[in-house]
């Protein structure tokens, strides 16, 4: 494998996957792994849908690259789908969920400047969030294990506990540009926001004109049931950041802005692959499976048979504690380390994650089976027991 040549940047399994198809992956050994993981919800539509690979290979043979000095009808057309589906005006074209992160980090701090006060620079995120690893997005991280060895971070970022209505508005006040916050945290560990929470910062953020930005980059794109979350919770933010699951596996990253954050001029930021034609290619192809194709409509359906059956361990394994998450982004609590569950998941041919170091998150394709999940579920079932054994006489 690559240990010799790859910075050792991940704990990776020891594993070498080569080819996949829906919900399936293989290794180099030709063993089968049903994958809950999907490239850690980028896979909206399971490995190699057949929509990705013609939209790739129409578009590959047309333009692949072209700078963002001009225009190209692919960007024009992914924006303007964007835009319809959405309560917002404008986007800007990006790479990965970091960017759109810090695009609109930047956003929120110019809004605060062009209010024409010198000290309207602050912005709130919350504990326990998760929004990347640049130093503007891994600041607004609320995890201090991400930023020890990478201190100090960017100043003017106050973080308040997540869910907290006092915390918030204790924090906020004319100094604040924007608030960002994960409609369902992920990395954190799978953690619904109340919906009076973010009805509160919507709220207080007009009143000290402020842009509130959802992180969507994980929960976005049909993963909460919705084509976005923020319609799951019923709050509109000015700004939403998409990634993941755009591209179905394709890097693309997007934000929406509404009227009062489309506030960008010609070099204020840029993004040279950002909008490139093959990955607006894909995206639309990806959407048209996700919304007119109504991939999206199945996913509640999905959650429930998912919800359904984790209930029930839940009612046999004391060590399961709550299911929390949305739609397929679902988190299984317990009161013993994740990785245990993950590893012996692993051994019986099922991917799934930790989210935290206590929850199990699982994030398959949007358009998984009912099999596949009655599949995945059984096999969760054979963990749980013998997790359970192992309690017993350890
Ligand atoms: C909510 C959220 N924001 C941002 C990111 C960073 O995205 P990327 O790895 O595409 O830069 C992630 C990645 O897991 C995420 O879950």
């Amino acid at each position: 494998m690559g240990e010799k040549h790859l910075m050792n940047s991940y704990s990776r399994f020891d594993v070498e996957f080569e080819n996949g198809s829906g919900t399936s992956i293989y290794d180099i050994n030709g063993r089968e792994y049903l994958d809950f993981v999907a490239g850690v919800a980028v896979n909206s539509l399971g490995h190699c849908h057949p929509a990705i690979i013609q939209a790739l290979d129409k578009q590959s043979k047309k333009l692949i690259h072209v700078s963002n000095l001009y225009w190209t009808p692919t960007q024009t057309q992914l924006a303007k789908k964007l835009v319809s589906l959405s309560d917002h005006a404008t986007v800007f074209f990006c790479n990965s969920g970091t960017e759109a992160n810090e695009t609109a980090i930047k956003i929120g701090r110019k809004y605060g400047k062009l209010k024409g006060k010198a000290e309207k620079y602050e912005i709130i995120a919350m504990e326990n969030s998760f929004h990347g690893r640049t130093m503007g997005a891994l600041t607004v991280t609320g995890q201090t294990k991400y930023h020890k060895d990478f201190m100090p971070m960017i100043g003017g970022v106050n973080r308040i506990r997540f869910n907290d209505v006092g915390d918030l508005q204790k924090s906020i006040s004319e100094k604040t540009c924007a608030v960002i916050v994960e409609p369902i945290q992920g990395e954190g560990g799978i953690i619904n926001a109340n919906k009076e929470f973010l009805m509160e910062a919507k709220k207080l953020c007009e009143k000290y004109d402020a842009l509130l930005i959802f992180d969507e980059v994980q929960c976005g794109i049909g993963r909460s049931g919705d084509l976005f979350a923020y319609q799951s919770f019923g709050v509109i933010p000015d700004i939403v950041c998409l990634a993941k699951g755009l591209g179905g596996g394709f890097p693309i990253g997007a934000v929406l802005a509404n009227e009062r954050a489309s506030i960008l001029k010609p070099g204020d930021h840029g993004c040279t692959f950002g909008g490139n034609p093959l990955g607006c290619a894909v995206s639309l192809a990806v959407l048209e499976e996700l919304v007119e194709n109504k991939v999206i409509e199945g996913v509640k359906g999905k959650e429930k048979l998912f919800k359904k059956g984790i209930e029930e361990l839940l009612q046999e394994y004391s060590f399961i504690k709550k299911i929390d998450g949305k739609g397929l982004m679902i988190g299984i609590h317990l009161d013993i380390e994740a990785k245990k569950v993950v590893n012996k998941a692993f051994d019986k041919g099922l991917l799934i994650i930790g989210a935290g170091s206590r929850a199990i998150r699982i994030v398959p394709p949007l358009n998984i089976s009912t099999e596949e999940i009655n599949r995945g579920l059984e096999i969760l079932a054979e963990v749980f027991k013998e997790v359970k054994k192992e309690l017993q006489f350890a």
